[in-house]
């Protein structure tokens, strides 16, 4: 008869499964793995040492039989059908009030639809995102779980051991009912493409027009990561550009195929956006240099056309001290465009978020972690209805002082036929926002003339049509 005293399952044993559970085992609590591969089942049994801690099966009754009640099993399984089919095998042999945790990426529309489904069976569903790679996965993860309240005190206690610490605070908290959690994680992944493309396009200009060695680009951003742009993503980037080729000579990242592929969490955002009617230019394009950077063989047939431009000579001095700061401007901004899609999808969707309590499980563990989301942090704290990060008194100044940087890079860029995209983006969203009147008066005009759209007026109330033209 199996022991029934395990406290954590978990399903699906690729290297997140297996680091995750783990990491639970090795903080203190007792865990069985469970998946179909036998391979994976003993890799995880040989790794885990001690069966009494944690132990693992690839037949599901055994895997059951040894949680106790109610049952807490996170799923780590890849996103879409899987889940479904997971969830409908586990289903006949729940009991009330065992715990599904979907640890995936999983599309926040799905979450609800399982969260529904499984709350008329009486099982709690979780949608809990789990940022950091697989090596957060071991060390110390950001969780972001979201669905029922009561059940959520069931795992608290699990999550926030296995969770990573910032200031010894773990990096998880309770988000929201329904599909908050996975929510909250597609919003990181929106803004993780967007700072991924913008420092690419920081190593690009840095290196064919600043003209700087793979050496230099490696020491600016390690330099770079011990400023105020310190986060994870730059400092793998200075990681990334150090890093000795095995199969030839020279770095490998200038061996790397310039084709960037995507599983879709960075386009759900995206796509959300537009459905809510939030923009985040910074983030769309992200996603859309990913699908260009696909068309490898249209773009070098483009380039024999056009013709590649020489860049005019650039001080590197000047360059790398402009670049850091727009690339500090162009990260606030990306930031700032996904909480206010978070803030908005809160209302439509009544997740009931708290922003500052998201940029603080962001602070360690996950993708967009940096030292700007303790700021971040404390400007929603002062004030919980911010509307934008670009009107926190506190990123006004940051924001003021690294914009004419940018302005010059844009400009340097645009002039050379340096793709930029997400940094003059991220201008053009700041220099919009900042606008108090756009030309979108003729766009009114325009739409009233052609459709009888009518339009508003400055000068009085109401609404208003005119007979245009002839
Ligand atoms: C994380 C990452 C993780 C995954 C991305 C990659 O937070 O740990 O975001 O979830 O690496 O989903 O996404 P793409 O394959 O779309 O780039």
């Amino acid at each position: 008869m199996p022991d029934s005293t395990y406290d954590f399952g978990l399903i699906g044993l690729g290297v997140m499964g297996r680091n995750f559970i783990l990491n639970v085992a090795n903080n203190g609590f007792k865990a069985f793995g469970y998946d179909l591969d036998h391979e994976k089942v003993n890799a995880l049994k040989k790794e885990g040492g001690d069966l009494a801690k944690v132990d693992a099966s690839d037949d599901i009754n055994i895997f059951l039989n040894s949680l106790s009640l109610p049952r807490k099993i996170m799923l780590l399984v890849p996103a879409g059908k899987i889940v479904d089919n997971v969830i409908e095998s586990l289903l006949p042999l729940l009991k009330k009030d065992d715990i599904i945790i979907d640890g995936g990426n999983s599309l926040f529309t799905d979450t609800d639809r399982r969260e529904a489904y499984l709350k008329s069976k009486g099982i709690h569903f979780f949608g809990a995102g789990v940022s950091g790679g697989a090596k957060g996965a071991r060390k110390g993860p950001s969780i972001m779980p979201g669905g029922s309240k009561e059940a959520y005190k069931e795992v608290q206690p699990i999550f926030e051991a296995v969770a990573a610490k910032f200031n010894n605070e773990p990096c998880v908290a309770y988000l929201g009912p329904k599909s908050a959690g996975n929510y909250v994680k597609m919003i990181h992944n929106g803004i993780e493409y967007g700072l991924m493309q913008l420092t690419s396009e920081m190593y690009f200009i840095l290196k064919n027009a600043g003209k700087l060695t793979n050496d230099e680009l490696h020491k600016a951003f390690d330099s770079w990561n011990r400023g105020r742009l310190q986060s994870f993503l730059v400092e793998i980037t200075s990681e990334v550009l150090s890093k000795e080729d095995d199969l030839a000579d020279g770095r490998l990242v200038d061996k790397i195929l310039d084709k960037a592929k995507q599983k879709g969490t960075g386009k759900w955002t995206s796509q959300n956006a537009m459905d809510l009617g939030i923009p985040i230019p910074s983030i769309d394009i992200a996603v859309s240099m990913r699908e260009i950077s696909a068309l490898k063989a249209e773009r070098l047939e483009a380039e024999n056309i056009y013709g590649k431009l020489q860049p005019a000579a650039i001080d590197k001095a000047s360059l790398l001290k402009i670049a850091e700061e727009a690339l500090y401007f162009s990260f606030i901004i990306t930031y700032a465009q996904g909480l206010h899609q978070l803030a908005e999808a809160s209302r439509e969707y009544q997740y009931g978020l708290n922003l500052a309590s998201i940029a603080k499980i962001w602070r360690a563990g996950c993708i967009i972690r940096a030292g700007l989301l303790d700021d971040i942090t404390e400007a929603y704290k002062e004030n919980r209805q911010l509307a934008n990060l670009l009107l926190a008194p506190s990123f006004v100044k940051k924001l003021k002082e690294t914009v004419p940087s940018v302005r010059t890079l844009v400009t340097y860029a645009a002039t050379n036929g340096i793709p930029m995209p997400g940094l003059s983006n991220s201008l053009t969203y700041f220099d919009a926002y900042s606008s108090g009147r756009l030309p979108l008066n003729l766009i009114q005009a325009q739409r009233d003339y052609f459709g009888s759209h009518t339009y508003e007026r400055t000068d009085r109330e109401g609404i208003f049509h005119t007979e245009w033209g002839e």
